[in-house]
């Protein structure tokens, strides 16, 4: 057989990967005349400037830069290597690729992940025919019936039941001379040694599969009350729960043809949505979204409405989740359901159209927030009435639209039971009170940076916004960690390494890591000196004002990407001056070390953030 050479390899790949199709998977593509737009995913923005041109076989992106062939786009999106992205999109397409192609470990991770994958189909193929075929199955069917899901949508989404017995699975792998370790590795098995047997007894199964359709996990849930009431399959190779969305496989058609997609929390919320013809909607499986799921969504859809039952909307934890899919550019919504009711009752009790109204009554993130500090305050006493419009404007100056902002007033005047008028002077009091307080810190910056020389008016205006936004940061960041120990303990091993600029700052973050706090929570004011007592009340202060949860792992990758950047920015002048010739006295030995620096720093800022690109 004549040797595949790699310039046909290349060829062969670019073929049968159309580059509409690849970037569809990652980007909300919409058809603009002969090109094809979308929000760029690799620099952050609000309008799309991305273009892929079906004709022409590229991308470009007239934001950032960015630009090439679809071997360029999965180098970048999957952060891979020109040879790893080039049998991801083999393998993609179904090209056989000659062994020699295939690093060791590359075909070693491929074959294990493949070998996975096999194992778990062959696991939802025998679930699936316990519960259709045999009468162990029969009480299953019962209860997908009593609970209103039809055998096609069972059969869509490929459910199974697993018998009671212990060894129903482990007794069918033995048979085939299946090896029992390696059913362990998927999930499927426990025990070890003479001892396996199957995780999964006595539970309706849903299989959890990954975008492209394969099987990577199940969840199983008791047929009767008990617990657990879902049971999962532990992290694996292939699965890590908070990395996966459910239903997303089924649901990327309707995501695609509707603009939108739906999140719900749980396997029933899915099922029943798409048997009534709601055929946007995923479930991020009973947690807050996690970052990884925030880049999932993000890929398929711009426009993300969320629909948990009550309580869950309200929790700490899932406003964390939506303020990281608003951070990511992404419109936010959030739809109240009925307390006690989740999409599934909902959907039984009032069908689709009555949930279509619900969607169509969703309110936009800050609203949901507005509402949620109004809820927690007594707008009927006076005290109860300021505190509550104190709140809402610590979250308002957030808010850079006019028109929005206004309206949100607006709203507030109204919930709260003031007049318009009040609110608007008050509000001007707040501005008022902000700017006086921020030229106060500005002189007190200046003076420590530049010993009182320099009035701020002749520091360069994008410098000076850019520390200020890094000032932000650090604030941000210990506040934070003041408003609940767990917040702090998450972040405390980073925090250890991460020097802050403000002097002030850095000197309250090294006392909060290094202080030994085993009492309530924040320490009290005592326990910190008094150089940096008074910039600790005032965030204890500021937290009052603004309870809403600060999402401080997200704070602290921008403020380490910040560092990063800056570092490299500083470089790159340096290395732009010397290679210039103006710099007379620079040896070409500091070059040389600059250079390298620079190369590392580089190494640096995709390892650690392989999506970024603002440098460009
Ligand atoms: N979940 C889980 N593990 C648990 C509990 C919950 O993975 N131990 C996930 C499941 O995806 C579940 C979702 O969280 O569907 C929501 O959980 P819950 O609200 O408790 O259940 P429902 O989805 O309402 O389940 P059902 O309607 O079947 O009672
Ligand atoms: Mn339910």
């Amino acid at each position: 057989m004549d040797r595949l050479t790699k310039e046909q390899l290349i060829s062969d790949v670019k073929e049968n990967n159309d580059i509409v199709a690849v970037v569809s998977e990652y980007v909300n593509l919409k058809q603009r005349g002969r090109s094809f737009t979308g929000l760029c995913p690799f620099h952050s923005e609000k309008t799309p400037s991305f273009t892929v041109s079906r004709e022409k076989q590229l991308f470009h992106c007239f934001g950032c830069g960015a630009g090439g062939d679809v071997i360029t786009f999965i180098m970048r999106i999957e952060n891979l290597t020109f040879g790893a992205a080039l049998r991801f999109l083999a393998e993609r397409a179904g090209i056989q690729l000659p062994a020699f192609q295939l690093s060791p470990t590359g075909r070693k991770h491929r074959e294990e992940r493949e070998r996975l994958y096999r194992l778990n189909a062959f696991a939802a193929a025998f679930y699936q025919k316990i519960l259709w075929q045999t009468k162990t199955g029969e009480k299953a069917v019962a209860y997908l019936e009593a609970r209103g899901i039809t055998r096609a949508t069972a059969e869509k989404f490929g459910l199974g039941y697993a018998p009671p017995q212990w060894t129903a699975l482990v007794g069918l792998f033995r048979k085939k001379g299946i090896a029992l370790t390696e059913a362990e590795k998927a999930g499927l098995v426990c025990g070890g040694g003479d001892g396996f047997y199957d995780r999964f007894r006595d539970r309706l199964l849903f299989p959890i599969t990954n975008p492209r359709g394969q099987i990577i996990g199940f969840g199983g849930r008791l047929l009767g009350d008990g617990q657990p009431k879902y049971l999962n399959s532990p992290e694996t190779l292939v699965y890590q729960k908070g990395r996966s969305l459910y239903g997303l496989a089924e649901a990327r058609e309707g995501i695609r043809r509707r603009g939108q997609v739906i999140v719900v929390e749980g396997y029933m919320d899915v099922l029943q949505a798409h048997q009534q013809g709601i055929d946007e909607v995923v479930a991020s499986s009973g947690t807050a979204l996690t970052p990884e799921q925030v880049r999932l969504l993000k890929r398929y859809s711009d426009r993300v409405l969320i629909a948990y039952d009550a309580d869950a909307a309200g929790q700490a934890a899932t406003i964390r989740g939506l303020d990281l899919l608003a951070a990511a550019g992404v419109q936010v919504r959030v739809v109240r359901l009925p307390v006690g009711e989740d999409p599934d009752s909902l959907l039984r009790k009032e069908g689709a159209a009555g949930f279509r109204r619900y969607i169509a009554e969703s309110v936009d993130l800050f609203t949901f927030k507005l509402e949620f500090i109004l809820a927690k305050e007594d707008v009927t006493t006076p005290a109860g009435k300021a505190r509550a419009v104190q709140r809402v404007f610590s979250l308002l100056t957030q808010v850079k639209d006019g028109i929005l902002r206004e309206t949100y007033l607006k709203q507030t005047a109204a919930v709260v039971g003031v007049s318009e008028t009040t609110i608007y002077d008050q509000w001007r009091i707040h501005l008022y009170n902000l700017r006086k307080n921020k030229q106060r810190l500005d002189i007190k910056h200046n003076q420590r940076h530049t010993n009182g020389i320099a009035p701020a008016a002749q520091q360069p205006p994008a410098v000076l916004a850019g520390e200020k936004e890094l000032l932000l940061l650090e604030r941000q960041l210990l506040r934070g960690c003041l408003q609940e120990k767990d917040y702090f303990a998450r972040i405390k091993r980073t925090l250890i390494e991460v020097k802050f600029s403000d002097p002030h700052y850095d000197a309250l973050r090294h006392q909060l890591v290094a202080g030994d706090f085993s009492g309530a929570w924040p320490p009290p004011a005592g326990a910190f000196p008094p150089e940096t007592r008074a910039l600790y009340l005032e965030l204890l202060a500021e937290n009052e004002m603004n309870p809403l949860p600060v999402d401080v792992e997200g704070c602290l990758k921008r403020l380490r990407q910040r560092q990063l950047t800056d570092e490299i920015r500083r470089l790159q002048q340096e290395v732009a001056v010397s290679l210039d010739g103006e710099a007379e006295g620079v040896s070409p030995s500091k070059l040389q070390e600059n250079l390298a620096l620079l190369n590392e720093l580089h190494k640096k800022l995709r390892e650690e953030f392989p999506t970024f690109s603002g440098l460009i």
